[in-house]
């Protein structure tokens, strides 16, 4: 199924105004939404699609929100075959406020996906964003979209626009 699956987790509501937006701009015909703490079971229901593309905030020291906590660490013991599936991730954080942990989230998922047998694509330049630290660098790029409500709203539209742009080379719904 060509079909994407977006699954995002968000406390206060800015991953799922996120979501929202990039569902929007992708189509919902062609783009499902879901909420971690409503409409997530298990890893079935992300391997329903070949095509993801995962939202996580970053909380607590460079942590994943909440509702992902459980089921990344109910996949690391399961082991659920994630070969064949292409993901993006994306999520917001805090440059200023939390400038040595920024978008820690993204690296934790990107690390899980990929050990899990998926290809995780959508990588961004780190030279777009001022910070101090981040643990979802890999080869000097994001490993992921980062986005930044607090500081940086005005930079969220472009930048998500650039970020679907990049993702057409391996998400055929984009092109369609
Ligand atoms: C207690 C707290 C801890 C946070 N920790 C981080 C962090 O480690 N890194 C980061 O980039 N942002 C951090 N943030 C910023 C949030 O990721 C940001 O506000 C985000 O937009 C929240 O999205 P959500 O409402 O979808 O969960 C933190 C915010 C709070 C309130």
């Amino acid at each position: 199924m060509t079909k994407i699956g977006l699954f995002y987790g968000s406390t206060s509501g800015t991953t799922e105004e996120l979501a929202e937006k990039i569902q929007r701009a992708i189509g919902a015909d062609v783009c499902d939404l879901y909420n971690m703490e409503d409409d997530f079971d298990d890893a079935e229901d992300l391997l329903k699609y070949d095509y993801l593309i995962l939202g996580c905030s970053t909380w607590g020291a460079g942590e994943v929100q909440n509702s992902w906590r459980e089921p990344l660490f109910d996949m690391e013991v399961e082991k659920p075959d994630f070969s064949g599936k292409t993901i993006a991730i994306f999520g917001p954080g805090d440059c200023e406020g939390h400038s040595k942990h920024f978008v820690g989230a993204l690296g934790i998922l990107h690390d899980q996906f990929k050990a899990l047998g998926a290809k995780v694509v959508g990588a961004v330049s780190a030279a777009d964003y001022s910070f101090e630290k981040s643990t979802s660098i890999r080869d000097g790029k994001f490993v992921g979209l980062p986005l930044d409500e607090v500081n940086e709203s005005d930079k969220t539209d472009r930048r998500i626009a650039d970020w679907l742009e990049l993702l057409k080379a391996d998400f055929p719904a984009l092109t369609a």
